[in-house]
């Protein structure tokens, strides 16, 4: 057997680029393996600090410094994929597919150091409510490291893949309809997936890209600061302490806040300690808002699927799936029946890997099925939307409609294309603008054929034709 599927082609793994943390992993004589970097951890922080010296700091030596050094550290530049925010340091503006590219530049580094074989490709796992342009930048991140990328892999998704391959020792098993919670630091997905039979088949997805631990964190240290101008050292470390403080009330009623010199002594005041115990019930008070936005998408991912709220197997994967409360949510939304696991976090990446080898064919394995999360559709005038693929279809998909231009006047078409549930253009998101030049002069009433085009990534792509003269464009975002 070839390792790890190397060959002249390189190795392809499996990468779960997280939030807080990335794992990478490669499947190689029958099982998914968890890739350890350099410093010997399974995972890497997704942190990367500039040096004053010029040099990058990845993972680890990175997340250190992230206390001493805040303003020229980057975290949780995932949240940021695709949404064309940027971040400046010393001067220097970097766009958060920039600083993926660093991490999954190390992680590439390390993992060939450990496989002792060049990596080439990769698969690579996002949220599934993820939108095109969270794809795609994930997608760039990836390029900018030098690596291919096989698939784009909805993390809950993959998540079941492995879980579903690993079952083959579980003799309990049957085939049934499992809810996927996957919370990490940054999102929130849930996805209804019937697995058996062959086949891991995603119903229906649903989710929050702006919900995740971070937020918790940040809830938190809020509540600690009670209103004090922060600093940027004071908000690093009280962020630090509110994480910390979070973890430990999963497996306890209460904990202590400890830190001493967080405010400098003023003119007319000594320095400020920071010194309290924080029960449970304060916590989950203080972030109460926070878990009420799980509930939505946990009670409309079985409305979309169309299924009664109940199933008996839960899958929790991810950190944030860890807080007492977001188990207990769970458990109100699908009755006590529910049997509820918690998959270790790296089964995310073992599924990537999984995938990543049926993609090579290396290894034929269940087929997996999955839908977009969102639904496309193009700006009409008016400014409302018609959609061409709604949410939860299954893909690849294809779906062409006819369009006739209405203004008299134009020979060209600026069509807006959107990802989103309003019928109202502007509450959807604005992937980008089709824009066709050579209609020719009196267009009114000319025929187009629109194409949208989605493949197994969950990646758009567009053809517009002109059914008269044949002239075809293709565009994607
Ligand atoms: N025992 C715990 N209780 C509560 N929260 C926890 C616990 N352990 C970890 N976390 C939180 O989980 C989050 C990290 O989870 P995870 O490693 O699954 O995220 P990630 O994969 O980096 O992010 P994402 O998948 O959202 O992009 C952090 O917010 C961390 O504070
Ligand atoms: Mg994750």
């Amino acid at each position: 057997m070839e390792r790890g599927g190397a060959g002249a082609a390189g190795v392809a793994v499996g990468i779960d680029l997280g939030t807080v943390s990335a794992t990478v992993a490669v499947f190689r004589e029958g099982r998914c393996e968890t890739l350890p970097n350099a410093e010997g951890s399974p995972t890497t922080p997704c942190v990367v600090s500039f040096a004053e010296d010029g040099r990058i700091l990845v993972g680890e030596a990175a997340r250190r410094r992230a206390l001493s050094h805040p303003q020229r550290t980057v975290v949780s530049a995932k949240r940021h994929l695709g949404s064309g925010r940027t971040v400046t340091v010393d001067g220097e503006v970097y766009t958060a597919e920039e600083i993926c590219g660093h991490i999954l530049a190390k992680i590439k580094r390390d993992a060939e150091a450990r496989l002792g074989a060049p990596v080439t490709a990769a698969v690579l796992t996002v949220p599934a409510h993820f939108s095109e342009l969270g794809r795609r930048a994930t997608r760039q991140a990836a390029r900018r490291a030098g690596l291919e990328v096989l698939r784009i892999v909805n993390e809950p998704t993959a998540a079941a893949f492995a879980y579903d391959h690993s079952r083959l020792w579980d003799r309990e098993w049957d085939d049934t309809t499992l809810l996927v919670v996957h919370f990490g630091g940054g999102t929130f997905d849930v996805s209804l997936i019937a697995v058996g039979d062959g086949v891991v088949d995603v119903l229906a997805t649903c989710g929050d890209n702006a919900l995740g631990g971070d937020d918790w964190d940040a809830a938190l240290a809020a509540h600690l600061a009670a209103g004090r101008g922060n600093s940027p050292a004071a908000l690093t470390r009280l962020t630090d302490a509110a994480e910390r403080a979070k973890t430990d009330l999963s497996s306890r009623s209460e904990t202590e806040i400890d830190l001493p010199y967080l405010y400098p002594a003023t003119a007319t005041e000594g320095p400020l300690h920071l010194r309290e115990t924080l029960t449970r019930a304060t916590f989950q008070a203080v972030t109460a808002d926070l878990l009420a936005r799980c509930e939505g998408p946990l009670r409309k991912v079985f409305a979309d699927a169309g299924l009664p709220t109940e199933v008996t197997r839960v899958v929790l994967v991810g950190g944030s799936a860890r807080m007492p409360a977001v188990r207990d949510l769970v458990t109100r939304v699908v009755g006590p029946r529910a049997r509820l696991h918690h998959l270790p976090g790296e089964l995310v990446a073992h599924g990537a890997a999984l995938q990543a080898a049926v993609l090579r064919g290396l290894y034929r394995t269940t087929l997996l099925s999955d839908v977009t999360p969102l639904s496309l559709g193009i700006g009409t005038k008016g400014g409302t939307v018609r959609r061409l693929i709604e949410r939860n279809t299954d893909i690849p998909t294809r779906r062409t409609e006819r369009f006739e231009t209405v203004d008299p006047d134009t020979e060209s078409l600026r069509i807006p294309v959107c990802q989103g549930e309003s019928d109202l253009l502007a509450d959807n998101v604005l992937l980008g603008h089709v824009t066709i030049t050579d209609l020719g002069r009196a267009a009114f009433g000319k025929p187009i054929d629109v194409t949208f085009d989605l493949d197994a990534s969950a990646e758009l792509v567009i053809r517009v034709r002109h059914p008269v003269t044949g002239r075809e464009h293709r565009f994607s975002f």
